[in-house]
């Protein structure tokens, strides 16, 4: 059964995996890149990060010596920031604790900053061949289906049953081939919402399929709890041509980003007697705001959260404290700092 199923996926694999550069190498530290940057990305656009991260940091040496806001900057628009600070951290630790040579065993890989299970067993396998079965998304769902198990894959059982049938079905000549294989069928032809299991090499003997239930699979315990934030972004100029930023340091979303004056409320701004509440809350740090534009309102989706963000142009004095929040910019020297994609966005049309 094992070696049916394995060698089906293998043997679909080696005539239909997609040619992709993280693939024909064993580089470990290339592996890591790509994965940690595959986990919130499609391929189209992690690619092109995959060749700038590592045309800036060839090396695991050279990924440790920079400065976070140098690996910020890489990153912008990828999302989930805490994991390039991370990558940065890990790639410190590398040349500490293991005199900048990437671990070889999958438990000191594990033990990692920034790696887990996953991510553990994608490097083992595609980089030294080693026998760790992946668990992804892709995975979750090819096997649920495959077994029609309708334990849910958010529960601890459900991770622990899912976790020791992937080992146990893991090709153990090939954990590579059969790792990437297990993926990219579930990546192109096992899909979400729409299956193609005519293409599919497993169609024979999936129980879903024979039970016409695909879609009833991967059960899910938890639904996700989305919740609402309310950003208002001041954009103040002054009569220099240059912007005020800062940085957000707190342990939230964006953590290391730059972005304009923040005003965080509880509910929309949509009236423009609530201007003075916002004016107000920059006080200690810009005189004499006016406002001047008001832009229309953008939701920013993101994992958890919706931010509402509003962008409102305005024109101020900076009162230059010496411990101000807040750091000049020259407009034409805003590209050198790390934003989130929101701001970004905003950047594009000014
Ligand atoms: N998604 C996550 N890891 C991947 C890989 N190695 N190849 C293609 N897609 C992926
Ligand atoms: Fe997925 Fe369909 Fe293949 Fe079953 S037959 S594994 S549902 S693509």
């Amino acid at each position: 059964m094992e070696l049916i199923f394995s060698n089906l996926i293998i043997n679909w694999y080696l005539s239909h995996k997609r040619i992709l550069p993280w693939r024909e190498i064993s580089d470990p530290y290339k592996i890591w890149v790509s994965e940690i940057i595959l986990q919130q990305t499609r391929i189209a656009q992690g690619l092109n990060y995959y060749l700038r991260f590592l045309e800036k940091f060839p090396n695991i040496a050279t990924l440790a010596n920079a400065s976070e806001d140098e690996v910020l900057l890489q990153w912008q628009g990828l999302g989930y920031y805490s994991r390039a600070r991370n990558m940065h951290k890990t790639a410190k630790e590398i040349m500490e604790i293991h005199h900048g040579k990437f671990p070889t065993d999958y438990e000191s890989i594990r033990a990692l900053k920034g790696i887990g299970d996953y991510t553990a067993a994608a490097i083992a396998s595609f980089a030294y061949n080693l026998p760790h079965a992946v668990l992804d998304g892709n995975v979750f769902r090819v096997l649920s289906r495959y077994f029609a198990i309708d334990t849910p894959i958010d529960s601890t059982t459900g991770k622990k049953q899912f976790s020791e049938l992937a080992q146990e079905l893991l090709n153990l000549k090939n954990p590579a081939l059969y790792n990437q294989g297990i993926m990219d069928l579930g990546a192109t032809v096992c899909l979400p919402s729409s299956p193609n299991c005519e293409d599919c090499p497993l169609q024979n003997s999936c129980l879903a399929y024979g039970n016409n239930t695909q879609t009833n699979f991967p059960v899910k315990e938890k639904k996700l709890i989305q919740k609402d934030r309310y950003f208002i972004y001041l954009v103040i100029t002054d009569t220099t041509n240059h912007f005020f930023l800062h940085r957000r340091i707190a342990k939230d979303i964006w953590q290391g980003l730059y972005e304009f004056p923040l005003v965080e409320l509880t509910h929309p701004f949509n009236d423009p007697s609530q201007s003075e509440e916002i004016i107000s809350a920059l006080s200690d740090e810009f005189s004499d705001i006016t406002i001047t534009a008001v832009k229309p309102t953008i939701k920013h989706v993101l994992s958890h959260q919706n931010i509402y963000a509003q962008f409102v142009e305005a024109t101020g004095k900076y009162k230059k404290k010496c411990d101000s929040k807040y750091i000049k910019v020259p407009k034409s020297q805003i590209a050198n700092y790390a934003v989130s994609r929101l701001t970004e966005l905003y950047l594009e049309d000014v």
